[in-house]
């Protein structure tokens, strides 16, 4: 039997200490399925877990790759509503960037009809993010504004799919013109480059605020996104790009009874409240209608095989990126 291969780190550092070598060929346990491995999305955690700044939970494994598609090759104990020959696409926490990876059970989506395996593979991500935080945390309503820094990401261009199938107004924050155009024919229709613009200003400018921000810059951005808040409005943290250890001003917060979260996905317990497997049964039950008709699609911006990881990585760090970069293990 060939042996399996993933996605090996010589030490922690730039694009170059990836390496497609052997490794250990997983065995599902109980409540596990085994994945042979279609294509795996590329996310910015990635990057920093190869500098060696965002370790995996304990008890997952040590390859690269936080969601992927492929088929399912075999069901551990107590496995009953899957089958060997599943297509489907998985949040993981950690593993992906390899040809075989054992996922929970609970944490399998099934991948729609029509939609092709590599596309599939850069979902479970950002989906479990987008929902789990605008509507599981913020209770993004319809009629609302929302306001999605960094909407060119992988996570915004979901975002911005998602806000906009439950009727919501959203505003985006990106670093170009082109990028802001390709975030308004997703569906954005107040568009703010944050190079030249004022955020707070743009999303107060026709009345009160956003109700709900979905941000990827942590301290950078905490005092003007509190300014940028709607009363009753929801600030949602995702990301810490801009650092870690900003000011909060309670009063400005507590004048418009706000409220700041800050959350992430991937060291969430694996089942009970508040777990991967409540994510991804919401996601199941709620979004993935709106995949299969097409309402929420998939934007790639690049697939490049699993031998590149490092120019997929390149790629990610350059900026030049709109929607996700995805890495294709193999054909199946
Ligand atoms: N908490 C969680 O569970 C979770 C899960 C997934 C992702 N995340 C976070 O979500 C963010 C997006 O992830 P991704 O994988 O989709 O990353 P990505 O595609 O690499 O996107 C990074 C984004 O940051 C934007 N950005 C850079 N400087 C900015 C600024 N000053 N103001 C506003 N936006 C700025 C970029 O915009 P331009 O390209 O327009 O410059 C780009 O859209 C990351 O911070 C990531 O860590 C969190």
């Amino acid at each position: 039997m060939e042996p399996v291969r993933a996605i090996e780190l010589n030490g922690f550092g730039g694009p170059e200490v990836m390496t497609w070598a052997e490794a250990v060929d997983p065995a599902p346990g109980h409540g596990e399925v085994l994945i042979e491995v279609a294509a795996a999305g590329v996310n910015r955690a990635d990057l920093m877990q190869r500098q060696g700044f965002y370790p995996p939970p304990p008890g997952a494994s040590e390859v690269l790759g936080l969601e992927c598609s492929g088929v399912i090759a075999e069901l551990g104990d107590g496995v009953h509503d899957w089958q060997v020959g599943d297509r489907v696409c998985a949040l993981l926490s950690g593993g992906g960037y390899a040809e075989k990876v054992v996922v929970p059970a609970t944490q399998l989506l099934p991948v729609p009809d029509g939609l092709d395996l590599g596309a599939a593979a850069g979902l479970p991500e950002v989906a479990a993010t987008v929902w789990s935080n605008l509507v599981m945390t913020a209770g993004l309503q319809a009629g609302q504004l929302v306001l999605i820094h960094g909407g060119g990401s992988g996570i915004g261009t979901h975002a911005i799919q998602v806000a906009r199938s439950l009727g919501a107004r959203v505003a985006v924050t990106a670093g170009s013109a082109d990028k802001l155009q390709r975030c308004k024919e997703l569906g954005a229709s107040v568009l703010i480059n944050y190079r030249d613009d004022d955020f707070v200003a743009a999303v107060r400018a026709d009345g009160a605020g956003a109700d709900v921000i979905l941000d990827n810059m942590g301290a950078a951005y905490l005092a003007r996104n509190v300014e940028a808040l709607a009363n009753f409005g929801h600030l949602v943290v995702i990301g810490m790009q801009g650092g870690v250890g900003g000011e909060l001003n309670i009063g400005a917060l507590l004048r418009k009874w706000g409220t700041v979260h800050a959350t992430n996905v991937r060291n969430r317990p694996a089942t009970g409240h508040g777990s991967k497997a409540e994510i991804i049964a919401e996601v199941r039950r709620q979004l993935w209608p709106l995949v299969a008709d097409g309402t929420v699609a998939p934007v790639i911006h690049a697939e490049l095989p699993i031998s590149e990881a490092g120019e997929a990585h390149r790629l990610l760090e350059s900026g030049d990126a709109f929607g996700k970069v995805v890495l294709r293990v193999q054909e199946l």
